[in-house]
């Protein structure tokens, strides 16, 4: 079966087509029209990219929002995450809003939304979180985005091997919820 990828970043889709394709499931990518996130969950985000592309080919659609939820900001940047501050400047900026917060006190969480939408209108939604600690400064080079300040025990993600990272991620645990819906699914 054939599924559309609502998704340009390289790493995600990787992540992804490493569960889907012994599934049976090809993951393909599309040009897609952009389609605004300005949903209030990661959900939200994730079912209207996943929506708009099944709509436009016709095929079912997987799409995914992810972000980090850091408790003494509020949850901020949340939903926000990709956008949180110009690009290069968001974990700086992080760093310097968390500076004077205790070890205590720097609780954080990434959270992984996926959501699959087939033509018939049938829909599945999954979401992985992982809990870690906000670092005082980046540390460690593999990764993306702001791997290098999230502690997850005493090393970043950015200090990790991808397997170690999958195995505890976010998008790892919201895949394999995914992979035993899917094969559940396409049981029935
Ligand atoms: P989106 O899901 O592509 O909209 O990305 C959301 C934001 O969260 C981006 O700024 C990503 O860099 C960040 N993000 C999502 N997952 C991870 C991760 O596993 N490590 C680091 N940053 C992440």
């Amino acid at each position: 079966m054939q599924f559309v990828i609502a998704s340009h970043n390289k790493h995600k889709i990787e992540e992804f087509r490493r569960i889907l394709e012994p599934l049976d499931i090809e993951l393909i990518e599309a040009q897609l029209s952009e389609v605004e996130e300005n949903g209030e969950t990661f959900i939200e985000n994730a079912y209207v990219k996943a929506k708009s592309a099944c709509l436009e080919t016709g095929l079912p659609s997987i799409a995914d929002d992810s972000g980090l939820c850091i408790d003494a900001l509020g949850g901020e940047p949340g939903v926000r995450t990709a956008r949180y501050a110009p690009k290069g400047q968001r974990k700086k900026t992080v760093l310097m809003k968390m500076k004077d917060v205790p070890d205590d006190k720097r609780t954080a969480y990434f959270v992984a939304a996926i959501a699959c939408v087939f033509p018939n209108g049938d829909v599945i939604e999954v979401e992985g979180k992982c809990y870690g600690k906000i670092g005082y400064e980046c540390k460690g080079e593999g990764g993306f985005g702001y791997d290098p300040i999230f502690m997850y025990g005493k090393h970043s993600f950015s200090e990790m091997s991808p397997e170690e990272k999958d195995a505890v991620s976010h998008r790892g645990v919201a895949l394999r919820i995914l992979e035993d819906r899917l094969k559940e699914y396409l049981r029935k």
